[in-house]
């Protein structure tokens, strides 16, 4: 069950890397388009999210003009319906009946959180640099689900290969403090 965690801790689900599930909602209609283009460009509480994306996706359509979406992060277990939700148009189904996934009501946001993901983040759309194709968001809630917290994510290698997180954490806090904002320690 996904519940409301520290905001401070937002940018730890986008540091490593993941591929993402980001939902959008028009009218009535929720959408999912999978999205690995994607990194933290800062520290703060409202962290700020740089997302490669374009008119090419009907999820571009509804995030300019709604100016909000959640990013969720899909565990490793996912990564077919992960594919399967990047390959096909949110224009012509309903990605969520398609691959069986649920949507949570978020708080902030119109757009849904995905019920299955580890996290998923409320963010609103804060700029967009159409030259480079990059929507800026910036995190207004994070909401984690504390049975999947440490599941592995998943990262795109980008040839049609994926990697699993492995289990091991390299501890370097201490030597890293300059660097780490207070109270985003997740493991
Ligand atoms: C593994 C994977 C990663 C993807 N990463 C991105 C990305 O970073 N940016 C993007 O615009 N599209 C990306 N896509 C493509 C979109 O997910 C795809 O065009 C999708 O069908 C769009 O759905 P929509 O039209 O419902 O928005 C990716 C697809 C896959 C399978």
């Amino acid at each position: 069950m996904l519940e409301k965690d520290s905001l401070n801790k937002a940018f730890t689900y986008i540091e490593p890397g993941p591929v993402t599930l980001v939902t959008t909602r028009e009218g009535r209609k929720n959408n999912i388009c999978t999205i690995s283009w994607m990194m933290a460009i800062n520290y703060s509480a409202h962290c700020h999210i740089a997302v490669s994306t374009g008119p090419w996706n009907h999820t571009f359509q509804t995030l300019m003009g709604t100016r909000e979406c959640c990013v969720c992060i899909p565990q490793a277990d996912m990564a077919e319906t992960v594919v399967g939700i990047g390959t096909v148009s949110g224009e012509e189904i309903d990605k969520f009946r398609e691959f069986g996934l649920t949507p949570v009501k978020a708080e902030i946001v119109k757009a849904p959180l995905i019920e299955e993901c580890i996290a998923s983040l409320e963010c609103r759309v804060i700029d967009y640099i159409e030259e480079h194709g990059l929507v800026i968001l910036q995190c207004e809630q994070l909401w984690v689900d504390k049975a999947r917290e440490f599941d592995p994510m998943l990262h795109a290698n980008g040839d049609g290969t994926f990697r699993v997180d492995s289990s091991r954490v390299i501890n370097l806090r201490d030597k890293m403090r300059m660097w780490v904002p207070e109270g985003s320690e997740r493991f």
